[in-house]
């Protein structure tokens, strides 16, 4: 039987407000990592409050769908080729598919399930940060790109800061946190028959070089204008 003690109540709060976190933040993806998948109480339990029912109805368990198991496997086994790799002999990952089959999701559950083997091998350690994720902006300049990295670890951009300097910044801190995993959503915002898009798309290969992660990216494929799978980014 599920007794609702303090300490569970803390729980939902907790849970309910990584709900509403965005996980491309340090601090949200930490929660999301953290949250474990909600448990339903007995129907007739009374200390269920309607809140709880409702936000328990509101989150959608996340089923392992046979195309997440094979991509989780090419990640594995890309990261096993990736370890002594350096800069462009590194490979990426693509995840490309139609709207709403599931990419963000396949991302975000590889990350949780890669970050949770890693606190698990380096029990203790808060210093690290095995896996950053975030998302290309809309209409995104390189500098833009470089600043979502920035403001997932919380680097603070002074006005004057150059694009140079943030991806300095942004890679010292990388290194130092020994990130191992790059998850990169939306990447079919990066138009790059426009300059800014194939700017921003060259700027992405640079951190992918200068970065000693695997970088995966998930981004929509069924437009043939901005197809994922031939842009310049993937050659
Ligand atoms: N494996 C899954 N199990 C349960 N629900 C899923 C799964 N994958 C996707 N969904 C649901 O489908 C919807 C679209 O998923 P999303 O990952 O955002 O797709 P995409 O990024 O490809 O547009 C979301 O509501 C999500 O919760
Ligand atoms: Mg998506």
């Amino acid at each position: 039987m599920v007794t609702d003690t303090p300490a569970n109540s803390t729980l939902h709060d907790g849970a309910r407000a990584a709900a509403y976190a965005p996980p491309t933040t340090r601090d949200g993806w930490q929660q999301f990592v953290a949250t474990p998948p909600l448990q339903p109480h007995p129907a007739a339990d009374e200390d269920w409050s309607l809140e709880e029912r409702l936000d328990y109805h509101s989150r959608f368990v996340v089923l392992t769908t046979p195309a997440m198991e094979r991509i989780s496997l090419s990640l594995r086994r890309l990261m096993l080729l990736n370890r002594r790799q350096q800069g462009t002999a590194r490979r990426g990952l693509i995840v490309s598919g139609p709207p709403t089959t599931g990419k963000t999701t396949t991302l975000l559950e590889m990350g949780r399930t890669f970050e949770l083997a890693e606190q698990r091998r380096h029990p203790g350690r808060t210093d690290r940060l095995p896996v950053v994720f975030l998302a290309v902006p809309p209409a995104s300049t390189p500098k833009m790109l470089v600043s979502e990295f920035a403001r997932f670890l919380g680097i603070s951009i002074a006005a004057r800061m150059n694009q140079a300097q943030i991806t300095d910044a942004v890679c010292h801190l990388l290194c130092l946190l020994e990130t191992k995993l790059v998850l990169v959503d939306d990447v079919h915002l990066l138009d790059t028959r426009t300059r800014s898009g194939a700017e921003t798309s060259d700027q992405m290969k640079h951190l992918g070089e200068r970065i000693p992660a695997t970088f995966v990216y998930a981004g929509v494929d069924v437009d043939v204008d901005v197809d994922v799978e031939a842009s310049p980014l993937l050659t």
